[in-house]
């Protein structure tokens, strides 16, 4: 019986995807063009609501499939889920200051980052009291100039701290070099680059540790989530004590040996107090877990992911055939000759005395439906609540300054098609014409 009423709302459910899939058309002004969104079919709708339906809401056996499928992908042999790209970065600082870190970071020690940077990038280094040292970066590539990381060094920088910005991956060679030479701890936000690589190797996969966000506007989604990953199986057992709640026991959350994974739980004591293992606590820790369904949906979305990353390429592509004969009024995105990137979207810098301004360029496109965003915090230390952190500034942040004033980007994410592709090209072909500025040749 049970399983009859399954199937009967798995077939509801399957036949509401396709009524509301049925509606949707692209009418050219009356559509928005979104820059980003989650692209799903009925496979991730039927997942979610089987995952409800079960009695197990809370994270469970897809946490345990969806981190099999996912190591696979990303070729990393541990993966922590979270509820959020940010809860990741948390999650990895938080890490190297905990006390059972070997080369545990303490208060004042310094942490390279971008000064332009998405916020949650930066915060976790500020919870734990570390001093960010902020690179300016490129215009362009929007990442730091690795060649310029050996000058920032102090003797208390310990990390460096590098998100592979807008999908684009950084100089990994040089950056793995001064690592090495300098003996820093590498960690990447990997948030807006699944699935992009840099010399045959996915990005993600070079530092100590990295982190994915699956939030709908990357490159897979799970509604929120996000992910922590490394080979080093004793930092995954310190990342998962502090994504719940701090504790010692490393139990699955549907464990079902009521001895625990250790088979021991109850013959550990605390100041020759037995104590049971579940509520010992060996970290300062916090609760960061997704749900059950996160990882479901996750699961359908990681075999759309080879499709997803094909279409970000080809749409960035077209993006750049569309762009590139304004090239005298914008600074188009580049990368590196080893990065092969899987673009988060595209992004665009105002060149230097071009007529017109950057609000006057993305308000004519949102005015037509076209969303535009702005490069996250530009340069961050310029936002209200960062004006009086404690901070070193490495080189003069003047690219960073120049994005916070100049640069937003569009999208090309797989919800993008040619008709779609064509409206901009023809609204952009009208911003211009609007404006007289006839293109130089
Ligand atoms: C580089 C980067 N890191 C971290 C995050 C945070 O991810 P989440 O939104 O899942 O918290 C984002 C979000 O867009 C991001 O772009």
């Amino acid at each position: 019986m049970e399983e009859k009423l399954i199937e009967q709302i798995n077939e509801l459910v399957e036949k509401l995807y396709f009524e509301r899939k049925n509606k949707v058309e692209f009418i050219p002004g009356k559509t928005r063009i979104r820059f980003a969104g989650d692209i799903f079919d009925e496979k991730e709708m039927k997942a979610r609501v089987k995952s409800v339906l079960g009695e197990w809401i809370t994270l469970g056996e897809h946490d345990l499939k969806f981190r099999s499928e996912f190591s696979k992908f990303i070729g990393v042999k541990h993966i922590l889920l979270t509820n959020s790209g940010s809860s990741a970065n948390l999650l990895a600082i938080s890490a190297l200051c905990a006390k059972t870190f070997p080369k545990r970071l303490v208060k004042g020690d310094e942490v390279i980052t971008p000064a332009c940077t998405f916020p949650t990038t930066l915060n976790p280094i500020l919870f734990n009291n570390l001093v960010p040292v902020f690179m300016d970066v490129d215009l362009g590539t929007y990442n730091i100039n690795a060649k310029n990381i050996e000058a920032a060094i102090s003797d208390k920088t310990k990390a460096i701290f590098i998100p592979h910005t807008l999908g684009n991956p950084n100089e990994m060679d040089i950056i793995l070099e001064v690592c090495k030479k300098h003996d820093l701890i590498l960690i990447e936000d990997n948030c807006d680059a699944l699935d992009s690589r840099y010399d045959g190797q996915l990005t993600g996969t070079f530092g100590l540790m990295a982190t994915s966000s699956f939030y709908p506007a990357h490159h897979m989604s799970m509604g929120e989530g996000g992910a922590v990953y490394t080979n080093d199986y004793a930092l995954w057992r310190l990342l998962l004590s502090l994504r719940n709640w701090g504790r010692a026991c490393y139990c699955d959350l549907n464990e079902k040996n009521p001895n625990g994974a250790c088979n021991n739980r109850f013959n550990y004591k605390i100041n020759g107090v037995p104590y049971d293992h579940k509520y010992m606590y060996s970290n300062i820790g916090f609760n960061l877990k997704p749900l059950d369904l996160q990882p479901a949906v996750g699961l359908e979305q990681l075999k759309k992911l080879p499709y997803f990353t094909k279409k970000r390429k080809e749409n960035f592509k077209l993006m750049f055939e569309i762009f590139k004969k304004y090239s005298d009024y914008f600074i188009l995105p580049k990368s590196l000759p080893k990065a092969d990137p899987s673009w988060f979207s595209f992004p665009l810098t105002l060149k230097t005395d071009v007529g017109f301004s950057r609000e006057e360029f993305t308000g004519f496109l949102e005015n037509n439906l076209i969303e535009t965003r702005l490069l996250f915090g530009g340069n961050i230390l310029n936002h209200p609540a960062y004006v009086d952190i404690e901070h070193r500034i490495a080189e003069p942040l003047v690219n960073s300054d120049k994005i916070f004033k100049d640069t937003f980007f569009i999208g090309v994410y797989p919800g993008i098609e040619q008709p779609q592709l064509d409206y901009i090209e023809r609204t952009v072909e009208k911003f211009f014409q609007t404006k007289n500025i006839s293109l130089k040749k």
